[in-house]
């Protein structure tokens, strides 16, 4: 049986999850608004991706016969106004799910939860993945400085991303 603390972090995990959906479904509507359709495809993906998270949580506490409890989903706040202040939040965001992604592994550690453990693994080296891949945008965006042409190949080729 799943602790009374890691079932609760997990519960949270699931709304941090569809926030992230949430978060980039908005950018992905931003970047659809100022005519930047690849860089909406890619949000609009990475929000699938999110949800796709938030999910595997919550078909993992059903497995585990606990009670899946769905929060209030926070409004998204997009923070910053250009290409690469908004790839800046999705970077600082990605690295705080990290972090909790982190402390629950430490959390199922200490409650000695294998199955946790092992379902974590997944998640861990998610992250690294979903945090290179904002780095790669960022540096490529740094080395671009919004201006128009390489904009356009850069928003042509993030309109290529397809289902990972
Ligand atoms: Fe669900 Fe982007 O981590």
């Amino acid at each position: 049986m799943l602790s009374t603390v890691l079932h609760k972090a997990i519960n949270e995990q699931i709304n941090k999850e569809f926030y992230s959906s949430y978060l980039y479904l908005a950018m992905s509507a931003h970047f659809d608004t100022v005519n930047l359709p690849g860089f909406s495809n890619w949000m609009k993906l990475q929000a699938d991706e999110e949800q796709g998270h938030g999910m595997k949580f919550y078909s993992y506490l059903l497995e585990r016969g606990a009670k899946v409890e769905l929060a209030a989903i926070a409004a998204p706040v997009i923070e910053g106004k250009t290409n690469l202040e908004i790839f800046k939040q999705v970077q600082a965001h990605e690295a705080s799910v990290t972090a909790s992604i982190n402390a629950l592994y430490e959390l199922a550690l200490k409650e000695k939860d294998y199955p946790t453990q092992i379902m974590l693994q997944w998640f861990i080296t998610e992250q690294v993945e979903e945090e290179k891949n904002a780095a790669d945008i960022i540096a490529q965006l740094d080395m671009i400085q919004d201006k128009g042409t390489a904009v356009l190949m850069l928003d042509h080729q993030l309109g290529h991303r397809g289902r990972d």
